[in-house]
């Protein structure tokens, strides 16, 4: 059901974020943590149109990059092609990931997570992640960090002009909160005719530091660290943009 944006519009994804950036800011993050212990592998759960497993497997890392939407899988094999040691797969929170401990790492980024449904899927989530990986492998789970957002309007971001054929349009994307609900809203309007071609609020969830590690601990995380940012910024409820959990199995 949260799916319409992403199973719709993988080139609204695509055309809001301007990739060669975001990876420059968070490459380095991953590049230390996967040096520093020794990682070769990985699978990116909700890999989107893909952008993170293709910069891991240019590393050299085999990488499985899955995601619940066709479309947005259809487009990470497009974009990156699917050479050996990159594999893409159709595979949403709730199926399993197979078979257990066969890779070194497993990211979900870009608060992909908090597109769960419900906390109790975000627990199962994170312990699947750490089964597929083997011991002393890696978990980084990235969201956005909701309690840094006033309750109230949306809060506009993003406008980007773009051309997805055969239209000329305009993209709004902003977020606003809800108590304990974040929403991302999105306006795709034509420029030829001003006809509103998509508007959609995708709610996602508030997530806290101290559950994703208590569900991290209880599927046998040992040694978890918490970032409030990519440049290892500690993590701050009320003042970080994003919520960032490194989990080491043991
Ligand atoms: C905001 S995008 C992030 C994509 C990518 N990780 C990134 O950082 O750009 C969220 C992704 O989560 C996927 N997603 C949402 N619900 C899912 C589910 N239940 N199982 C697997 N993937 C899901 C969407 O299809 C979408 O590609």
């Amino acid at each position: 059901m949260p799916l319409q944006l992403f199973d719709q519009l993988p080139d609204v994804y695509d055309a809001l974020i301007d990739w060669p950036k975001r990876l420059a800011n968070e490459g380095p993050f991953y590049r230390r943590w996967f040096d520093r212990l020794g990682i070769h592998s990985a699978v990116d759960v909700a890999c989107g149109t893909g952008h993170h497993a293709a910069m891991l497997h240019g590393w050299g890392l085999r990488i499985e990059g899955s995601d619940l939407s066709p479309k947005m899988i259809e487009q990470a094999r497009a974009a990156h092609g699917e050479p050996d040691g990159l594999r893409w797969t159709v595979r949403g929170f709730d199926q399993a990931i197979e078979p257990p401990g066969s890779f070194d790492a497993a990211i979900c980024v870009g608060n992909s997570l908090a597109l769960a449904p419900d906390v109790e899927m975000v627990r199962r989530v994170i312990g699947e992640m750490l089964a597929a990986i083997r011991g002393g492998g890696l978990v980084v789970v990235h969201v956005l960090n909701l309690w840094r957002l006033p309750e109230g309007p949306c809060t506009w971001q993003k406008c980007r002009r773009a051309t997805l054929p055969p239209h000329d349009v305009l993209i709004l994307k902003g977020v606003h909160r809800a108590d304990r609900h974040g929403f991302v809203d999105l306006v795709v309007a034509n420029l030829a005719d001003n006809a509103i071609l998509h508007a959609e609020s995708v709610p996602f969830l508030g997530l806290e530091a101290d559950e994703l590690e208590d569900f991290a601990r209880q599927a046998g995380a040992r040694q978890l660290d918490f970032f409030g940012g990519y440049r290892d910024q500690p993590y701050d409820r009320s003042r970080s943009v994003d919520l960032l959990m490194v989990a080491r199995r043991g």
